[in-house]
């Protein structure tokens, strides 16, 4: 059984594989039937335990454009609040015929959990595990410097000798995980920026260089960079003083982006706090990449279903 669980086992030929697989699936979206019968017959259920905007309703199109037909389970109003089980929701649903599991969870580790216990005959794809891995979302952030940085017809292109910094709440961000090892495989030198509450301990196991100043960040002139929501919900202690101490120090106000290079990609997996981590006209600025990074979600998210379901390749473990 084949599962997309992380980014952290995936080599650099693979990626590539699925961003060019991706930059196919970006093409069916210009037909005038958007429609590939890839999937036809395969079920596939949306399984979340958290809130989502884009990740669901994404998987949810590319699914239906590979002519799956797909089930929506959200854990608010099901029998999870009677006291089932993952495991049991999991069975009850793979019972019913469903070929993947797209999970999201709040506990880290709890695809893998799903997967590797061999509870259910399907292919799980792991939408985000609290604050470890989020695959797709690294992979369709990858998709989108790729494109802006060589265009679309940048097949088999790595991101070698690119500059990336991963600006904010990283401790909490597994999108920010995900990113570390998506980008470095491609060849990305990635910088850590943020207050040193915000950065993980035992960030020197991390391929990474890290940052405690931005503003000196900026001055070195990146290609991206990458601002993370400050993640309220799971935030228990006091990691900075205000929110207005926070943007001041960490945030991408009109002043950083302003000093930003003119071709420096500015990138924001959303949902954002305006204001918080990213001012509103950086956020909406021309260099800003924010909905085509989830416009792009759909064609990556078409290719990782295509290449795990269609029997196609194999692309993770
Ligand atoms: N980027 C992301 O995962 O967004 P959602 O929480 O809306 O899915």
């Amino acid at each position: 059984m084949i599962h997309l669980l992380g980014t952290k086992d995936l080599d650099k030929q693979t990626v590539i594989r699925i961003l060019d697989t991706a930059e196919e699936m970006s093409q069916v979206a210009s037909r005038s039937v958007p429609r590939l019968p890839a999937l036809r017959g395969k079920t596939i259920v949306n399984l979340f335990y958290e809130d989502s905007t884009r990740t669901r309703t994404s998987f949810e199109i590319a699914a239906k454009m590979l002519s799956a037909d797909v089930v929506n389970f959200s854990a608010k109003g099901s029998s999870v609040s009677k006291g089932e089980s993952l495991k049991d929701t999991a069975q009850t649903l793979a019972a019913m015929g469903a070929d993947a599991i797209v999970m999201r969870h709040s506990a880290s580790g709890a695809a893998q959990t799903l997967a590797e216990n061999g509870w259910v005959d399907a292919q799980v794809v792991n939408a985000g595990d609290g604050t470890h891995e989020h695959p797709t979302q690294a992979l369709l952030d990858a998709f989108t410097i790729r494109r802006r940085v060589f265009g679309p017809n940048s097949t088999g292109k790595a991101l070698d000798g690119l500059r990336v910094a991963i600006v904010g709440d990283v401790l909490h961000s597994r999108v920010a995980r995900s990113n570390i090892w998506l980008l470095t495989a491609l060849g990305v030198r990635v910088t850590l920026v943020g207050p040193a509450t915000f950065i993980p301990n035992g960030i020197a196991g991390f391929p990474v260089d890290c940052s405690f100043n931005f503003d000196e960040m900026i001055d070195s002139e990146p290609d991206a960079v990458m601002m993370l929501r400050v993640q309220s919900e799971r935030i228990e202690s006091s990691f900075f003083p205000n929110s207005r101490e926070y943007a001041r120090h960490w945030g991408l106000s009109d002043d950083r982006a302003a000093r930003l290079p003119k071709s420096c990609l500015i990138m924001h997996p959303g949902p954002m706090n305006r204001g918080l981590e990213i001012s509103s006209s950086a956020a909406d600025s021309v260099t800003s990449t924010i909905r085509e990074q989830v416009a792009n979600g759909i064609s990556v998210r078409m290719a990782v279903l295509f290449l795990l379901l269609s029997g196609a390749q194999r692309i993770s473990q």
